[in-house]
């Protein structure tokens, strides 16, 4: 199958639904997909107007964002992939970047113990094993019913015939200083040091070729040669990872983890990914209360949201990463009764202390655990992208993908033409340090050979009565996790439209740093004197946390797209 793209454009425009970012949801009766990109999102849908489902869509997608989102899009880093077919089948694909087999867990520590600054960040130790080759070839060969040549049509032709980049766009890639200090970061995506204007035409063609190498022979970035011109490329420039690293990175096709709330059914990300345990325990205590009575946006209704997030956050910290190297104790976690005691310690009036949270003695083994294991510091960017899929026959995906942080290690590997994670900062880098961001995580999340670090990224389905009805996903870093939470709260207890709830002012809380972070001027006055007046710290968030979702509405199986009104670039493109 080829694809002239001006044509596609046309055609699409004149036939299909596109709307991004605005007031109300995208109605579509067949299909939808939803992505930070127009062009990645048309990409999915013309995939399954030629016949393919929502996991080829997906696939198609992820391929073009790593095309034409380059700062979060990726083939150089990871992600989770999370699939419900229609039949009730679930599959959640782990293509979480592993540590290479050389790293220690002082390996960004200088002989005093002391963390170096920006080790782990920018440059090529940063960079973790990219799983985003292996995980999207593995949907497809799986769940796909096309062949990988014909969902990574659009993507080549994307790179090989360039897009024209938004303002926003084109200022972000001209203005990112750490990309300049690498000289194929500033040539690709600085224009050699010239930068890019509003309109301008960006051509990736060393990444058209590689993509096409990966359609002919998708092993190749594995073990062939180019899985030598990677590792030699990272090798020349002082990093650690090899060819035997790219040989021996796996998928791995997990159970994803469920919950309830109230009357639906919540089916997220499990380790290493710390985003479906952390949103189910959040919901499980908020479920204790009536939120819908306290009203939208009211101090009361933030106070409890944030309540539940401080306590799902301190157990995030303490209990969660990689499930092939600890045991990481979400039964538990999850557990109703666990968060019925949770949710007793919250005051009505006044907001907790962090620092003295008690944790209830309902499993003496994570109190236990918890007195042995004091908790590690660790980064945690806030760049990623997520994309929701549905397709004619109610096939859903939810992807969260990442570098990390904007445009990863920063590091481009100029003859292939893609960006290399900087993932390794997810590690908790040293014992007992707070990091940049503040945020706090337990001995479980070391770095250590062949580890996945732990994640935040929650892509998540819900169901409503058994049946297919959200589909979900953020990025952000820690406030993915939240913003989730957010959307489904407001759709949920609040009765917003999807658009409505993902465009909706987000209220996060992390354990730590002890605050509240409202986006600014989204919250009255009055709303944010009385959560101070019960003793919280009311701060701006880091970021905005885009959202891309998809509601079905189980009526007239419609299915709604809602692109989050926070980006620029987003859309939801359905027929
Ligand atoms: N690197 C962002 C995340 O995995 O949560």
């Amino acid at each position: 199958m080829r694809f002239d793209l001006r044509a596609l454009l046309f055609a699409l425009i004149a036939t299909d639904c596109l709307a991004g970012g605005g007031a109300h949801p995208e109605h579509a009766s067949h299909a939808m997909v939803v992505s930070q990109h127009e062009l990645a999102s048309q990409a999915g849908a013309q995939i399954m107007k030629a016949g393919g489902n929502a996991v080829d869509a997906a696939v198609a997608t992820g391929f073009a964002l790593a095309v034409v989102h380059p700062n979060a899009g990726n083939i150089g880093g990871g992600g989770f992939m999370l699939i419900r077919m229609n039949s009730g089948e679930v599959h959640f694909v782990d293509y979480r970047e592993t540590a290479p087999a050389r790293a220690t867990e002082r390996m960004y520590q200088d002989a005093q113990g002391n963390v170096i600054p920006n080790l782990s960040l920018v440059g090529y130790q940063a960079v973790g094993v990219p799983g985003s080759v292996k995980g999207l070839v593995y949907a497809e060969q799986h769940f796909g019913k096309l062949t990988l040549q014909q969902v990574m049509a659009p993507a080549i032709r994307l790179a090989r015939e360039g897009f024209p980049l938004s303002w926003g766009a084109a200022r972000m890639m001209s203005t990112e200083k750490d990309l300049a200090r690498f000289a194929d970061s500033r040539r690709i995506f600085q224009n050699g040091g010239r930068g890019w204007r509003q309109g301008e035409v960006f051509k990736q063609p060393e990444l058209a070729r590689t993509l096409e190498r990966i359609a002919a022979i998708p092993d190749e970035f594995y073990h062939g040669r180019m899985a030598q011109e990677i590792a030699e490329f990272i090798r020349q420039g002082g990093g650690s990872l090899t060819t035997e690293d790219l040989a021996h990175y796996q998928v791995k096709d997990r159970e994803a983890v469920r919950g309830k709330y109230r009357n639906v059914e919540i089916v997220s990300a499990p380790p290493p990914s710390s985003g479906g345990t952390a949103l189910i325990e959040s919901l499980n205590i908020l479920e204790r209360f009536d939120l819908a009575q306290a009203g939208l946006g009211s101090a009361k209704s933030v106070h409890l949201i944030a309540e539940s997030y401080r306590r799902a956050f301190f157990d995030r910290a303490q209990f969660m990463g990689d499930p092939d190297f600890a045991a990481v104790p979400v039964t538990q976690l999850i557990d109703k009764d666990y968060a019925a005691a949770w949710s007793k310690s919250i005051e009505p009036e006044q907001g907790s202390v962090s620092l003295k949270l008690e944790r209830p003695a309902k499993f003496p083994e994570l109190n236990r655990y918890a007195r042995e294991h004091p908790v590690f510091g660790v980064a945690e960017p806030h760049h990623t992208t997520h994309y929701s899929v549905v397709d004619a026959e109610g096939n859903a995906v939810a992807t969260t993908t990442t570098l990390n942080d904007d445009y990863g290690s920063r590091v481009t590997i100029g003859s292939l033409g893609f960006l290399l994670n900087n993932e390794m900062d997810d590690f908790a880098a040293k014992p007992g340090v707070p990091n940049v961001y503040g945020l706090i995580q337990g001995a479980a999340n070391a770095v250590g050979p062949n580890k996945r670090p732990l994640s935040a990224m929650t892509p998540t389905i819900v169901l409503k009565k058994g049946k297919l009805w959200l589909v979900l996903g953020a990025e952000g870093g820690p406030t993915i996790i939240t913003s989730v939470a957010n959307i489904l709260i407001g759709v949920h207890d609040y009765g917003l439209d999807i658009q409505e709830a993902v465009n909706a002012p987000r209220i996060h809380q992390q354990w730590l740093p002890d605050r509240i972070e409202l986006e600014p001027g989204r919250f009255s006055p009055d709303t944010v004197r009385l959560l101070q007046a019960a003793g919280n710290k009311v701060t701006p968030p880091d970021v905005d946390g885009d959202a891309e979702c998809i509601a079905v509405d189980l009526s007239t199986g419609e299915r709604l797209g809602a692109s989050d009104a926070r980006n620029e670039n987003g859309r939801a493109v359905g027929y």
